[in-house]
């Protein structure tokens, strides 16, 4: 257990499972809809830093609430990742919609187009790697949430590196892989793309390693919108990459976080991939999510 004391506020953070102490901490002490100091917001940072995920319990907060707590933390991005029109669209373009309602409110259909291109969260994926300055932080507010099932797993990609033997990691130091949507969804048999959105999807190089800028901790960059390695023939990178993420998401580098309404969760995008799991379609669940932007491609950061 962590505490930080040098503020009025007493900000405590515990580690969700004991044989990960610097994997997924559950922070107590903070309260997001009443704001907070940047003081504190450069403590979330700090633990942020270590836990790579963070879990904040019974913050009923509002979409400005959150998008100013997320604003600590860098530029934001806009919520132009999904598939929805402007005319479909339940929340603003501050607020990715994580859910399965339209926007009247009512549970999508079936065959929804919207939902079918939503359930490539359910692949192990980074936020954004598919734009060329992909994403920081994102942070996940549970407004409501189904009985049971629909968890959101997230793996651990800098115990991932570490765990790989060294001749790989040697061989993975300096790739760069294009990442794309068309990638992840053509992986679901997603194919319901108009020609402008098969244009804005263009694939993005990023690196397959990085180094995290405050820690100095190497990391896999796995997404499954990664779906080529430079200089690399296709199946030879498919089956890499394939291997790859076999190897990070081992249960031992994933912590599962299982939905209370209210809770809030963040979590680095640079060193964890997350999916979402399976639930009753019949059951509504609305998740909102916020997204800090990094501060460049990852190919003009320094490994
Ligand atoms: C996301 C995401 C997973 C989930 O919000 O970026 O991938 O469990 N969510 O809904
Ligand atoms: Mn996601």
């Amino acid at each position: 257990m962590i505490n930080w004391k040098s503020v009025s506020m007493s900000l405590s953070i515990k580690p969700s499972r004991a044989d990960r102490p610097d994997f997924a901490g559950v922070v107590d002490g903070v309260d997001i809809a009443a704001g907070v100091s940047s003081e504190v917001a450069a403590q979330i940072e700090e633990a942020m830093d270590h836990y790579a995920v963070l879990v904040f319990k019974n913050q009923q907060i509002d979409d400005d609430q959150q998008y100013a707590f997320s604003e600590h933390f860098g530029p934001m991005e806009t919520a132009t990742g999904d598939i929805a029109r402007s005319d479909e669209r339940r929340l603003s373009m501050k607020i990715n919609d994580i859910s399965n309602l339209d926007q009247h409110g009512n549970i999508v259909p079936r065959d929804d187009r919207r939902r079918l291109f939503g359930l490539g969260n359910a692949l192990w994926h980074s936020d954004s790697s598919f734009k060329p300055t992909p994403a920081k932080y994102s942070l996940l507010s549970g407004r409501v949430v189904p009985e049971s099932g629909g968890n959101t797993e997230f793996a651990d990609m800098r115990a991932a590196w570490d765990a790989l033997d060294s001749v790989t990691q040697r061989e993975c130091m300096d790739l760069v892989c294009d990442h794309s949507q068309l990638y992840s969804r053509s992986l679901l048999g997603f194919d319901q793309w108009d020609e402008h959105e098969i244009e804005e999807n263009a694939p993005v190089p990023q690196r397959l390693v990085r180094r995290h800028p405050n820690t100095g901790r190497l990391s896999l960059y796995l997404a499954s919108h990664a779906g080529a390695i430079h200089g690399m023939p296709m199946p030879e990178a498919r089956i890499f990459l394939r291997d790859l993420n076999e190897h990070a998401t081992q249960r031992q580098f994933v912590f599962a976080h299982e939905w209370n309404q209210w809770d809030l969760v963040m979590w680095d995008n640079r060193v964890v991939m997350h999916r979402a799991r399976r639930y009753d379609r019949h059951a509504v669940r609305d998740l909102h999510r916020t997204t800090v932007a990094d501060r460049a491609p990852t190919l003009e950061q320094p490994l």
